[in-house]
């Protein structure tokens, strides 16, 4: 049987919030991602609960800042049993945060390019390209800094997976299924796409968390991803 891929987001202001999703999956996700709403609520007391509860945590801080602030904060951090923490993938940050984690377990993934910007957004920051030329530098200097992986969008994974190869860890987060009762007309990739172009895990946020049942959702992906 192939490996559950789900991450889901723990996208609530508190800790009680988050603790009744996670106690409603019990059994059927163990992966979770805190990012900077949770994680500025609640910090890393709450990390700690997660994994002391035997969760593998997903730290979604998208650090970037001078290269000694990110060192500092990564060594931090890896103190921790966090599984994933993400980075920018700017060359000087990831360089840092590659030496902060040391010979720690922490794995660093380089945010490639935030899937709400365009063009346009690129070329407000001065940058003269596409945002697919940005993912594919950015996927090359991330292997160059010594990270493990990228966070990329599923319309993005096939291309990182060939520039990064097989040993990277590659994350897609803005998955959804394809539900026929959404209405939703917006081209947004499912589970199953990002698994197909070569994702090793997805994000899932809202289609679980808001769910009636969230299990019952969870189970209602991997029956897309034949798992
Ligand atoms: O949309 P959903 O609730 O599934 O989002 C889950 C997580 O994925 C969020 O925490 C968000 O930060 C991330 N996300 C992203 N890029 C998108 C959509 C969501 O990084 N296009």
């Amino acid at each position: 049987m192939k490996a559950n891929p789900i991450i889901v987001a723990l996208d609530v202001e508190d800790a009680m919030q988050a603790r009744e999703i996670v106690d409603r999956l019990e059994g059927s996700v163990d992966f979770y991602k805190v990012g900077m709403e949770l994680y500025a609520g609640e910090g890393m007391t709450f990390v700690r609960e997660l994994l002391d509860r035997g969760k593998r945590v997903f730290l979604d801080l998208k650090l970037y800042d001078i290269g000694e602030t990110v060192r500092r904060a990564v060594v931090r951090i890896a103190k921790s049993d966090v599984t994933f923490l993400t980075v920018h993938g700017s060359g000087a940050v990831m360089r840092a945060a590659a030496e902060g984690r040391r010979s720690s377990k922490l794995q660093l993934l380089g945010v490639t390019v935030l899937t709400s910007f365009d063009e346009q957004d690129l070329k407000d920051l001065g940058y003269p390209c596409s945002p697919g030329e940005l993912v594919a530098l950015r996927a090359l200097n991330a292997m160059a800094a010594g990270l493990d992986g990228a966070i990329c969008s599923a319309l993005d994974v096939s291309a990182v997976r060939e520039i990064m190869g097989a040993s990277a860890v590659l994350v897609c987060p803005g998955v959804r299924s394809r539900l026929a009762e959404s209405g939703d007309q917006k081209r947004v990739a499912t589970p199953a796409e990002a698994v197909a172009g070569g994702a090793d895990y997805v994000v899932v946020g809202r289609q679980v968390t808001r769910a009636k049942d969230p299990a019952a959702e969870v189970d209602r992906i991997l029956g897309e991803l034949g798992i």
